[in-house]
């Protein structure tokens, strides 16, 4: 754990946009630099989700889900180098794997009113000191209506499939261009139509779009709309 939290930052930074828009990588790169923690939403939802299949309730069941979502303690920290972790009912979450059988379910859990509800809850809980970038869908205009930096980082489909892509053949995985495009362009789809907390950019947001910047680029970026004095 650092000793000294740097003071000169924006404490608190929400950093929204669609699937594989890179906010992920890049806000787990801004929060080490700042010292501050992690926390992905995407990751809590994608939680949920699998407890949900693991219990197998019944994902369109909105009550239901939200008592699974009730049942799981999400814990944020930061450990030695400054990387956050998190950790799922005690278990630390490891790199997601890809998994997409979870990538078509989790918006339809994530739609759900009642579960967002219970979400943002423990969303809040681990936000409430501050010193936190929070990733998602949701974060600027929702979650985090009064944080102070919010970045809203774009990219084209064609851009966010080919960069999703190149990192699933880095790891070994059998998957085409194709189903990735088709896969994000109807996980955007269900993510910016539904009613309860879609995904859009917060009106005070700054819009990033990030189709010909590299992720150094865009964390230089954030950093410098992020600077206080
Ligand atoms: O960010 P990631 O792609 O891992 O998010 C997985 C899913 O979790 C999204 O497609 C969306 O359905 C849900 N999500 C959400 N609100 C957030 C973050 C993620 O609904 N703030």
């Amino acid at each position: 754990m650092r000793n000294k939290k740097p003071s000169n930052y924006a404490k608190t930074i929400a950093i929204d946009g669609p699937a594989a828009s890179g906010k992920s990588t890049v806000g787990a790169k801004l929060a080490q630099e700042l010292g501050y923690v992690f926390v992905d939403a995407g990751t809590l939802y994608r939680s949920v989700t699998r407890q949900a299949l693991e219990e197998q309730v019944d994902i369109h069941d909105a009550q239901t889900v939200a008592e699974v979502a009730r049942g799981i303690s999400f814990s944020a920290s930061m450990v030695a180098d400054g990387t956050s972790q998190l950790r799922v009912n005690g278990k630390l979450v490891r790199d997601r794997p890809y998994d997409p059988q979870i990538n078509m379910i989790v918006p339809v859990v994530a739609a759900h009113p009642e579960v967002r509800a219970v979400v943002r809850e423990k969303q809040h809980l681990m936000a409430r000191l501050g010193f936190i970038v929070c990733a998602g869908r949701d974060i600027g205009t929702v979650v985090m209506p009064d944080a102070e930096l919010k970045i809203f980082i774009d990219a084209s489909l064609d851009i966010r499939a080919s960069r999703r892509l190149s990192g699933l053949l880095r790891n070994n995985f059998e998957v085409t261009l194709e189903a990735i495009r088709s896969e994000l362009e109807q996980r955007d789809h269900m993510d910016s139509t539904r009613q309860a907390s879609p995904m859009r950019p917060a009106d005070d947001a700054i819009i990033l779009n990030s189709d010909d910047m590299k992720i150094a680029a865009v964390l230089s970026a954030i950093k410098q709309h992020a600077k206080r004095e």
